[in-house]
């Protein structure tokens, strides 16, 4: 699938952040307020749900929040509270929860780039893309889980395969991954920004919209001529690509392919 490219690189993820951060104490305060105001008794299910219109308003209207962000805060504690009706499950699960989540997907607020993970289909297309008779070097720019790099590495052992990914619980299972594989891939917890594409014959990213423009910008920089920069699905925006191979799996995909001159 394809993004809107222009419209995701306009937004601040940061702001975005900001924005949660005000809207949250500043509309449990004001339901607090309006609980002491109001004539009428308060349950704590009435609470929830004021404080989450309260936020959702608040956010859609005072500070133009995407409208995905006013119904997450409409529903984020009426959801907490059913849950904790429901499930009853003591208070440490919660944060047990949170940190799973930071683990899994690390600096996303940051990042804007989830975890999702390349299809079949794209392994196969790229091992078709990789040289087949010697050596080479491919690096899976934000490698999740690893999956990839330990494919290829099964499917063409005489290549080498290096991973970098930020959130820690996927670097960890890439780690163990590539332990029990022993083929030649090796993982490190390690930005994007931070390491140097100048070793590699081929650079693979499969990110979102946001970062592209300051990837194409490094890649041109760093990556040698010769060299291939590929993207699953997001494409370097007014950059042509020199190929393009479209995926016959879930999302109908397409590989955007760059030889760097
Ligand atoms: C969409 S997943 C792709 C996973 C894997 N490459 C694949 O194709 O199956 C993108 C991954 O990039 C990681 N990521 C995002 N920004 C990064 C950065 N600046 N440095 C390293 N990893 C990053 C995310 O944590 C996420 O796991």
């Amino acid at each position: 699938m394809l993004y809107p490219t222009e419209t995701c690189q306009n937004r601040a993820p940061e702001l975005l952040l900001k924005k949660t951060l005000v809207v949250l104490p500043s509309s449990i305060l004001a339901t607090y307020l309006l609980g002491i105001i109001l004539p009428w008794p308060i349950t704590l299910l009435h609470a929830v749900w004021l404080q989450g219109l309260i936020a959702a308003l608040a956010s859609y209207y005072l500070l133009h929040m995407p409208i995905w962000w006013a119904a997450i805060h409409l529903l984020f504690f009426p959801a907490l509270l059913s849950a904790s009706l429901i499930l009853n499950l003591p208070a440490y699960w919660y944060l047990a929860g949170f940190i799973t989540l930071l683990l899994i997907f690390g600096r996303i607020h940051r990042t804007r780039v989830p975890l999702f993970l390349s299809s079949q289909e794209a392994v196969d297309a790229l091992a078709g893309l990789l040289p087949q008779d010697h050596q080479f070097k491919l690096i899976d720019l934000g490698s999740g889980c690893g999956g990839l790099a330990c494919k290829l590495a099964q499917m063409l052992p005489h290549g080498s395969y290096h991973g970098i990914e930020t959130a820690l619980l996927p670097c960890w299972i890439s780690k163990l991954r590539a332990l029990l594989s022993r083929q030649d891939c090796q993982f490190e917890w390690e930005s994007i920004w931070q390491h140097d594409l100048s070793g590699y014959d081929v650079v693979y990213a499969y990110l979102s919209p946001v970062p592209m423009p300051r990837l194409w910008e490094k890649a041109r920089r760093e990556m040698r001529p010769g060299s291939l920069f590929i993207s699953n699905t997001f494409t370097v925006p007014s950059i042509e690509p020199d190929r393009c191979i479209r995926l016959d799996d879930f999302s109908s995909a397409v590989l955007y392919i760059w030889r760097m001159a």
